[in-house]
């Protein structure tokens, strides 16, 4: 914290990504699609107390919608959202897992149906023990795999 506090200063209003795992911080910019002209900061390998250290990422004047907030969950299980407004925290959440997940993962089946390249469908995945199980073709995506079949 003191390490962050000396690179950066705090944001007005909008949000901070806390405790994403280090080195991930980058995936989580690129999954958010962040506008280019956006004031963001990725913070990278900050000490942090209970994970060794972490990425941090701040974005003035954006709020993340729920799907964001899942989404980034895929690549942060334990991020904390910060929502800032008038310099303050005002909201602090942690993200969740969620049950279902569309559009964001590709399917490592490369016959199933939503790699079809004619008529691609949008992707849907479901939560089942520590993995995920294609909709279309029950293919199993492990936990350890979601980083390396994210569309981004
Ligand atoms: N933050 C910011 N701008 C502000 C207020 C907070 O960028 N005006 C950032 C802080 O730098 C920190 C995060 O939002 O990365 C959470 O702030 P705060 O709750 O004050 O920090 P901690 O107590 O360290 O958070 P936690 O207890 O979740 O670890
Ligand atoms: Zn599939």
């Amino acid at each position: 914290m003191a390490e962050e506090k000396l690179s950066v200063s705090k944001i007005v209003k909008g949000t901070a990504i806390d405790h994403i795992p280090s080195g991930r911080g980058y995936l989580v910019q690129k999954i958010l699609k962040i506008d280019p002209g956006a004031r963001a900061v990725i913070i990278a390998n900050v000490d942090s107390g209970k994970y060794g250290k972490k990425d941090l990422i701040k974005i003035e004047g954006k709020y993340l919608t729920p799907k964001e907030v899942n989404i980034i969950s895929l690549i942060a299980p334990h991020a904390t959202i910060n929502k800032i407004e008038n310099s303050e925290v005002v909201e602090k959440s942690e993200v969740k897992f969620p049950d279902v997940i569309e559009e964001v993962l590709k399917c490592p089946n490369l016959s199933c149906i939503a790699n079809a390249e004619n008529e691609p469908i949008v992707t849907k995945f479901i939560k089942v023990d520590n993995a995920l199980q294609c909709h279309y073709c029950d293919s199993l995506l492990k936990q350890e795999e979601i980083v390396n079949n994210l569309k981004v």
